[in-house]
C-alpha cells in the first residue's frame, strides 16, 4: 500500500555546497546550498533566495566557486548555512577557515575543502513565481590531491562527501558502491519479451 504525502520537496539526495563571492569590500562570504544542481555539463544552476549576502556579491560583480562539504567540515559548512554575511560581519572568520582568491573567477577559494568548481557567473534569471536563480559556467575544478588516486579517478573514502536529504534535513555519509551507471541496466537494451 502506498500513501500519499503531499507537494514535499523530497528529491533525494541534494547537495551540500558550498557558494564562496567576494563582497565589494573584498570580504569573504560563504552559504550553504542544497537546491542545486548541473544543468549542463559546464553549468550550474543555483536556486537562491535573493535577499542574502551571497546574491548581493553577485549583483556587485563577484563570480563564485561551489566546494562540496565534507564529514570533517560538516559543522562549518552547516553554520555557513545559518549565519548570513548580511548581519554577521565576521562570519567567514568565524569558521577558523582560510581562502585564497581563484586564478580563474573573481572569488575566493576555501582551501579546507578539497573538491571546488570555480564558477563564472553567467547570467540570473527570476521567474514568475518570484524564484531566483543564477546560473554558473563551471571554467575549472580544482580537486585536492588527497582525494585522488594514482589514475586520477576519486578516491571516496579519502574525500568523505556528504549529501542533504530534505525529507528529514540530516546530513548522510555515502556508502560503499552499488553499481556501475550506463553499465548494470545494459541488459534491458537487448532483451526480448
Ligand atoms: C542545508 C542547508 C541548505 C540550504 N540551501 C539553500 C539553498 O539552496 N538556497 C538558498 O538560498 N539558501 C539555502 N540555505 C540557506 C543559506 O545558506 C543561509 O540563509 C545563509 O545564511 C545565507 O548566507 P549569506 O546571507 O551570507 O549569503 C541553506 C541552508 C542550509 C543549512
Amino acid at each position: 500500500m502506498k500513501k500519499d504525502l503531499g507537494v514535499k520537496d523530497y528529491l533525494f539526495p541534494m547537495p551540500v555546497a558550498m557558494i564562496a563571492t567576494y563582497g565589494p569590500d573584498g570580504k569573504v562570504d560563504v552559504m550553504n546550498m542544497a537546491w542545486g544542481t548541473l544543468c549542463d555539463s559546464n553549468m550550474v544552476l543555483c536556486n537562491l533566495t535573493e535577499s542574502h549576502k551571497t546574491v548581493k556579491n553577485m549583483k556587485a560583480g563577484s563570480d563564485f566557486t561551489i566546494s562540496l562539504a565534507t564529514k570533517p567540515l560538516m559543522a562549518a559548512s552547516d553554520y555557513f548555512g545559518m549565519a548570513s554575511g548580511n548581519v554577521v560581519q565576521d562570519k567567514f572568520e568565524r569558521s577558523g577557515l582560510h581562502a585564497v582568491p581563484s586564478k580563474h573567477v573573481k572569488a575566493p577559494v576555501i582551501e579546507e575543502y578539497p573538491l571546488t568548481l570555480e564558477c563564472r557567473f553567467h547570467k540570473d534569471y527570476r521567474d514568475d513565481e518570484g524564484n531566483y536563480m543564477v546560473y554558473g559556467e563551471i571554467v575549472n575544478v580544482l580537486a585536492d590531491e588527497t582525494i585522488l588516486n594514482a589514475d586520477g579517478s576519486f578516491n571516496f573514502e579519502a574525500w568523505k562527501p556528504i549529501l542533504f536529504s530534505s525529507l528529514d534535513a540530516t546530513y548522510y555519509e555515502i556508502g560503499p558502491k552499488a553499481g556501475k551507471a550506463f553499465s548494470v541496466g545494459k541488459e534491458y537494451l537487448t532483451k526480448k519479451h
